[in-house]
């Protein structure tokens, strides 16, 4: 195959960045006041302000032609269609399909998946109903009133990051707790709020294999059987999501209780499939069908704009330009709305689970760097913390602000004030400061030139550094579908030109093989010597020091 640093647009590119590297966003700004309308998107209600970027509109046209080259296009049009894009697990990547609104099928081995989709969607709106209304009764006949959502990684991120953000939305009757760390303080702290008459389990787990989600079900099934309840109770206050019917059945959660969902749906990506449970609970199904609806939008967007108007792939190619042709290998998340708190960490496993990779979907090893480094915390917290790398520090970190212009919650001039944190922070990360402009604001303030002198280097702002900034008028239903669904595609895109497999997590069976076998060692707690010194060493400090060698 022919690697993407062997691709003309490829050495375009690069040939492009040496032309333009020296020039300046002050200087792109300076030369353009079209700029702002030049570099932005409409999308699915989103609105991309793109400007503030290292580009010209013939590193545009380079990007695009890169997308084009990688067969971008068609790449997500077969995503879409059920192409086996997940080679090493042979399988489809098919999200899209669990918010498809419209009556087209999707066809999966000949089959349309489209039916399956929409019953298991009308199962959840019966039970969820319920749940909501009362009518579902605990063991003692009352009401639910809290639920625990009991998953790890993709069965914990999305529907807790999704629960938090439409918060102004939720039940009033519901508080929604999530456990997934198998430290057992996570269990233990949220059973310490909980009532066992009236709290329901949710057990999320596309494999029902996964060890701290089982450990953590079962040390809660304990907990509820402790209680006056008996075994035939434990239908009324334990579900399951998950793709494996048997284990589920072993664990002991009837079969009525579970709600399934297909191998064809990723762990990051299963928010959409009965997954979403907690978000259906918290905010009622009408309202998750909005979300639905939100994302249906985007994936049109994705599927049908063309390349240069694509808000997805034009993020993706910025992340493409910045990670592989200015070395910029970390990016900034920063949603200036606190009810999006957990969407960092969100994108960070959407983004680095699925192009965190070194070998091409061939096997071969990339020649390239892949996914960048993801990471943030809402502003204007983030201001206040880490920002001072991020403008005087010496990496470049592309940062996309996230802002919902409406608050849900408006309080005096609390949102004007977010807003103009947020257009401040792009400003300044762009424009920065200048030694005259530095020297003139202090003569200014009556300074002397000692002090001008002195100060002059640490007070001054290098700027040039870019950012992208998402607008959307309020963070509603729909607003936050089409949001994830916009990453979604940008990541999907970033590894369509870097020729990976999104879809995969070979990475993370290593270290759960390794917790096994380490684990069995610790119980049977005789001396270990099967590691390298380090590990040994560290197993055996252990259990001497917990008392559990003999
Ligand atoms: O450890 C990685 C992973 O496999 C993720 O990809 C997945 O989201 C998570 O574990 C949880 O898996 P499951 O839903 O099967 O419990």
């Amino acid at each position: 195959m022919t690697h993407p640093v062997d691709l003309d647009a490829w050495k375009a590119l690069a040939a492009h960045h040496d032309d333009v590297k020296s020039t300046t966003l002050r200087d792109l700004f300076a030369a353009d006041d079209a700029r702002f309308e030049k570099f932005q998107l409409s999308a699915a209600g989103l609105f991309l302000d793109y400007s503030k970027n290292h580009i010209t509109e013939k590193t545009r046209d380079n990007l695009v032609e890169l997308a084009e080259e990688c067969q971008v296009q068609s790449r997500l049009q077969g995503m879409f269609d059920g192409d086996i894009v997940n080679p090493t697990e042979a399988r489809p990547a098919l999200h899209t399909a669990l918010r498809n609104r419209g009556d087209k099928p999707v066809v999966v081995a000949g089959e349309d998946v489209m039916p399956d989709v929409k019953s298991v969607l009308s199962r959840l709106r019966v039970f969820t109903d319920k749940v909501r209304d009362g009518s579902w009764l605990g063991f003692t006949g009352k009401p639910i009133t809290d639920v625990v959502n009991i998953g790890i990684g993709g069965s914990d991120l999305g529907p807790l990051m999704a629960v938090e953000a439409l918060a102004p939305f939720a039940h009033a009757r519901l508080t929604m707790h999530f456990v997934s760390n198998v430290d057992g303080s996570h269990m233990v702290s949220t059973l310490k709020k909980v009532n066992p008459e009236t709290t329901l389990f949710i057990v999320a787990s596309k494999t029902f294999s996964t060890q701290e989600t089982l450990t953590n079900a079962h040390s809660a099934r304990n907990w509820f059987l402790e209680s006056e309840a008996s075994d035939a109770d434990v239908s009324k206050h334990f579900v399951a999501l998950s793709t494996n019917h048997e284990a589920v059945v072993e664990f002991g959660i009837d079969a009525d209780n579970m709600f399934g969902f297909w191998d064809w749906v990723g762990g990051r990506y299963s928010l959409w499939s009965a997954i979403g449970m907690p978000l259906m609970l918290s905010v009622g199904m009408d309202r998750f069908e909005q979300f639905l609806q939100g994302a249906h939008d985007m994936d049109e967007h994705a599927r049908t704009a063309p390349l240069s108007e694509n808000m997805p792939v034009m993020l993706a190619l910025l992340t493409v330009w910045y990670n592989n042709f200015w070395s910029a290998h970390s990016h900034l998340i920063a949603p200036y709305d606190q009810y999006l708190h957990r969407f960092p960490a969100y994108l960070q496993q959407l983004t680095m689970e699925s192009n965190g990779k070194s070998v091409h979907i061939d096997g071969s090893p990339v020649t390239c760097a892949t996914g960048p480094v993801v990471w943030g915390e809402p502003g204007t917290n983030g201001q206040h913390a880490y920002f001072q790398l991020v403008h005087q520090g010496t990496h470049l970190i592309p940062t996309d602000f996230i802002m919902a212009l409406e608050s849900l919650n408006p309080l005096g001039s609390h949102q004007d004030l977010l807003m103009a944190n947020c257009f401040a922070q792009s400003e300044a990360l762009m424009m920065g400061k200048t030694k005259e402009e530095l020297r003139a604001e202090m003569q200014e303030a009556g300074a002397s030139e000692e002090a001008i002198e002195s100060l002059s280097g640490h007070r001054s702002f290098s700027g040039n550094r870019p950012s992208n900034t998402v607008l959307v008028q309020q963070l509603t239903p729909h607003a936050l579908g089409a949001l994830i669904a916009l990453y979604e595609h940008k990541v999907f895109v970033e590894a369509a030109i870097w020729d990976i497999n999104p879809f995969d997590q070979w990475g993370v069976e290593l270290g759960k093989q390794l917790a096994k076998s380490i684990h069995q060692e610790i119980d049977v707690a005789t001396t270990v010597t099967s590691h390298d010194s380090s590990t040994n060493g560290l197993i055996n400090r252990a259990l001497k020091l917990k008392n559990l060698l003999a």
